[in-house]
């Protein structure tokens, strides 16, 4: 058996996803192992540095975005190397794929740890406009499905474009369909496991609920020119955002906090549902509906095992004590599950974080150990009910103030722990609702 063969066997026995081991290469797609010459070159691409001059605003908008977070998250790299050295390296490329698909096609991402300073700048730059506007197929909407052909001409969704000297153009149909996108946020691993789904989450309900795709609610159209002196035209705004946020220094960072703001605000409705009375002594129930009607997927969504979305609810009565509350947090900003390092638990917490589980039903935190996913992010359309209770001590009087917010955060505390990003703390949390209920005692 070859070397490249018994690696080959090594990841898919780990069940990870593919690495470039299924044949599936094309002259201008080829997978990336270590017999099969890089058929892509990193000199057949250019730096995002090239488009500046005459794409300027989409230059800047692109800077601060996620796609040009990819490779330098440092909690990829961080989650990568105890990949890692967990497995012998048997991950390599499996992670890049995505995060750096020039890097790992063209072979300048190696088998083994790497110094991001090191590579190119094409390799750096993630998911930059060179590889996004040279993308002419999907072979598969997962796992990075997406076939290049880097040349002259840059693939747009232009039907007239101006020419100019340094590039032709190109109008693809491609560059307005949600299948561009899902390509690479769509995860499936080699045991048929679907990780991340947004794209499917949106094809199987999220496009009856909003009829839109991916570009109508994450690429803002405003007017301008597409190019330096060229006519005012509809424009798409390339700083992407979604749910998460830079967290170490990086362009923009205050309009991507402002645009993620924005769009997490925008989400979901929230209903608390309450009566206008208690009898003091007695149990006061109340809900609180969520609905998901204005994404185009679950909230959470993308990588769910690690976002998490939970209700602060606290009542307090007239003079301000506190009678009864979920979802707060403990002195290390953990929520009061069974992630936290003390022995309170919340036990009406509602937390629509999911959790990965092993094939013996262990919880694990490690992407590639995961054959389950227990997932109760809410569903496009859904309307999520959650009940709470206590009784108001006998004795009291006047109104009890009832206040619930929504908050949002992109990643837990006891994850960065544990991948020692403590440098990383705290991690904002944001408030996508809120709302306060006045509730009479008699
Ligand atoms: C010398 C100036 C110049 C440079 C440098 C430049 N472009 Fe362009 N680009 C243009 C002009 C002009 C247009 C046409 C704009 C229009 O018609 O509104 C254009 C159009 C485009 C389009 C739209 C194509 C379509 O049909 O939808 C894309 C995509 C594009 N450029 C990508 C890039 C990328 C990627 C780079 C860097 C690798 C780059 N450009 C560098 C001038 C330039
Ligand atoms: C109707 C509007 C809408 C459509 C359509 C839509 N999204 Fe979203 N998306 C949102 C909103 C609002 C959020 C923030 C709430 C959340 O995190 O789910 C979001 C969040 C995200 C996130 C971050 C998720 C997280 O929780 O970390 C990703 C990634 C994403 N969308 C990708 C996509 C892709 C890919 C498509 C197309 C297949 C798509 N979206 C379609 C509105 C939309
Ligand atoms: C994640 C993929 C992705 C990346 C990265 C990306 N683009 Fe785009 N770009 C698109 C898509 C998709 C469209 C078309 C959106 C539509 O029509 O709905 C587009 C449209 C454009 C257009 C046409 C005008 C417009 O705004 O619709 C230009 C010019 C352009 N991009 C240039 C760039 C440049 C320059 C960069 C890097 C600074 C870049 N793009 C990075 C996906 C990408
Ligand atoms: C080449 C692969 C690739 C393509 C194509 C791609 N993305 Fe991404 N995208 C990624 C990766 C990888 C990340 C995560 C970067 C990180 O945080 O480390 C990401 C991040 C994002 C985020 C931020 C998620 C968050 O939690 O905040 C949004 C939103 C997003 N992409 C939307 C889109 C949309 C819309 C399209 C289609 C126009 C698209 N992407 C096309 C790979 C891709
Ligand atoms: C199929 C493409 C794909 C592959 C393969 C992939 N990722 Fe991702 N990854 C994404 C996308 C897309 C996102 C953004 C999802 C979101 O934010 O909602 C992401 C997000 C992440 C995040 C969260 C980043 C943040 O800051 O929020 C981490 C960490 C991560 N990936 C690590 C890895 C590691 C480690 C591997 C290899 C074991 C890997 N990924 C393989 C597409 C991929």
């Amino acid at each position: 058996m070859s070397p490249i063969r018994a690696r080959c066997l090594l990841v898919i026995c780990l069940g990870l996803v593919g690495t470039g081991c299924d044949n599936s290469s094309t002259p201008t797609d080829n997978g990336n192992n270590d017999t099969t010459p890089a058929l892509l070159q990193i000199s057949d691409f250019s730096p995002a540095d090239s488009c500046r001059s005459c794409h300027p605003n989409h230059y800047n908008e692109w800077s601060g975005s996620m796609h040009a977070y990819a490779l330098k998250d440092p909690v990829f790299a961080a989650v990568r190397a105890v990949g890692q050295s967990a497995y012998a390296f048997a991950l390599d490329g499996a992670c890049e794929k995505c995060h750096s698909p020039i890097g790992q096609r063209s072979g300048e991402i190696k088998w083994g740890p790497y110094n991001i300073a090191d590579l190119s700048p094409q390799s750096q730059e993630g998911i930059g406009c060179d590889l996004c506007h040279t993308i002419t197929a999907i072979n598969s909407i997962s796992n990075a499905g997406i076939v290049l052909s880097p040349g002259d001409i840059k693939y747009g969704s232009i039907k007239d474009p101006a020419a100019n000297n340094f590039h032709e153009s190109e109008f693809h149909p491609l560059y307005h369909e949600s299948a561009f996108c899902g390509a690479c946020h769509d995860l499936i691993t080699d045991n048929g496991l679907e990780l991340e789904a947004v794209y499917r989450e949106w094809q199987q309900g999220g496009l009856a609920v909003t009829g839109k795709n991916c570009f109508d609610c994450h690429m803002e159209t405003y007017q301008g020119p597409a190019a330096t002196g060229g006519p005012v035209r509809t424009l798409h705004r390339h700083s992407m955002e979604g749910a998460d946020l830079a967290l170490i220094d990086f362009p923009f960072k205050p309009e991507q906090l402002q645009g993620v703001t924005k769009l997490l605000r925008s989400a979901l409705s929230m209903q608390v549902v309450a009566p206008a009375a208690v009898v003091a002594g007695e149990q006061l129930n109340f809900q609180i509906k969520l609905t998901n009607d204005n994404t185009g997927h679950n909230v959470p969504t993308g990588v769910p095992f690690n976002r998490q979305m939970w209700l602060s609810v606290i009542v307090q009565n007239q003079a301000g004590t506190e009678l009864y509350s979920s979802g707060g947090l403990d002195a290390n900003d953990d929520l009061m599950d069974e992630h936290s390092a003390f022995p309170f638990r919340d036990t009406a917490l509602f937390n629509a974080q999911a959790t990965m589980l092993r094939a013996d039903s262990t919880p694990t935190g490690a992407t590639w150990e995961a054959a389950y996913l227990t997932n109760p992010s809410i569903r496009a359309g859904e309307t999520r009910t959650i009940d709470y209770g206590f009784v108001v001590p006998s004795g009291t009087i006047g109104n009890l103030n009832l206040r619930v917010a929504l908050l949002f955060r992109s990643f837990p505390p006891y994850v960065f722990r544990g991948l020692a990003l403590d440098s990383l703390l705290p991690i904002p949390i944001i408030s996508m609702a809120e709302d306060t209920v006045l509730i009479a005692t008699n």
